[in-house]
């Protein structure tokens, strides 16, 4: 039986998203490079392939999270005792489940408040939560990482999570605007906790991207077939190449899709006629790697203080507690 409520917000930017593909297609494509941003890769074709790549042996990321997920919750809850946990891009709730559990164990969790871009997604770990946990309050906000995290309500003391190394995706500039906000949502006796996965030997970190199965391959070629699909396009997806690589002066992995040879594809919902060179590299992704002392300095740039670091014992992949 369900005591708790679940209750979704739902904030947009005023526009379909479709719209607001067409326009991210056109301003991508118009750069130099040419670019297509992350948040693209993920209809539901692109959900199926990443959760596939968190299964892939080289894609060590996940696992290593969770583990070290699994080994510290109670810890962290204990030292964090709180009334209501965050999760910002909570997509399954897989890793919020161990805290949750963690937390429940302990009596002073009351709220759960997912954040994620996806609705359809949201209403379905809420009520998978809600199976397990029957007391628990969730309040689901859906909304963009650069609109909409303002409108996270507030139920108490509070742990705000965002996991699985995301905030690699984003630029410098772009982490340091996101990282504000987060710390606009903080209170005295408020934690954070985020996941970072961090510099390690450079063909470990390509082949996380570059996987024998071609796995990733697939990921990054879907933007192209959902641009097909949603807006009437006509990319020759065997025309283009999936390419993984290590940018040391960045520290950070870049994939690309790769042009084999001159051509040109038509975007018809876009009114748009993309024109690539024989080798062209049009960028999906970047996924930053961290040194420990980077990520505490993006924190203290913006006022948040460092806590504890949880690590696995090989040190692939960090979890930051800060306040
Ligand atoms: C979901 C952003 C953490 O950067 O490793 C996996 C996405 N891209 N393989 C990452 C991704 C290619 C992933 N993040």
């Amino acid at each position: 039986m369900n005591l708790a409520p679940i209750t979704v917000a739902v904030h947009t930017l005023g526009r379909d998203s479709r719209q607001e593909f067409i326009d991210a297609v056109r301003t991508g494509f118009a750069r130099t490079p040419k670019t297509l941003w992350p948040r693209w890769f993920y209809d539901d074709r692109g959900c199926e392939l990443f959760d596939a790549i968190t299964q892939l042996p080289e894609y060590y990321q996940t696992r290593t999270e969770m583990s070290i997920l699994e080994e510290h919750a109670r810890a962290i809850m204990e030292r964090v005792r709180p009334a209501s946990i965050v999760e910002l891009g909570a997509g399954s709730c897989t890793k919020s489940r161990v805290l949750i559990r963690a937390a429940k164990g302990m009596g002073s969790l009351w709220t759960f408040v997912p954040f994620d871009i996806s609705e359809a997604t949201l209403r379905r770990s809420a009520s998978e939560l809600i199976d397990e946990f029957d007391d628990l309050t969730i309040y689901c906000v859906t909304g963009e990482f650069d609109h909409h995290l303002s409108q996270i309500p507030r139920f108490g003391r509070q742990l705000i999570v965002f996991l699985g190394s995301t905030i690699g995706n984003f630029e410098p500039d772009e982490a340091r605007t996101f990282l504000t906000e987060v710390r606009r949502l903080m209170q005295p006796g408020d934690h954070f906790l985020i996941g970072v996965d961090f510099v390690k030997d450079e063909g470990d970190l390509v082949a996380a991207y570059n996987d024998s199965q071609g796995t990733t391959a697939d990921f990054n070629l879907n933007v192209l077939a959902r641009i097909n699909n949603e807006l009437d396009a006509d990319f020759d997806l065997d025309a283009f190449r999936h390419l993984a690589l290590w940018n040391a002066a960045e520290h950070r992995i870049e994939m690309y899709l790769r042009s084999l040879r001159q051509q040109e594809a038509a975007v018809r919902e876009a009114g748009l006629t993309v024109r690539f060179a024989e080798g062209e590299l049009t960028r999906t992704e970047v996924c930053t790697k961290y040194t420990r002392e980077h990520v505490q300095a993006m924190l203290m740039d913006v006022g948040i203080r460092v806590v504890d670091w949880y690590t696995d014992p090989a040190q692939r992949f960090g979890l930051l507690l800060a306040r």
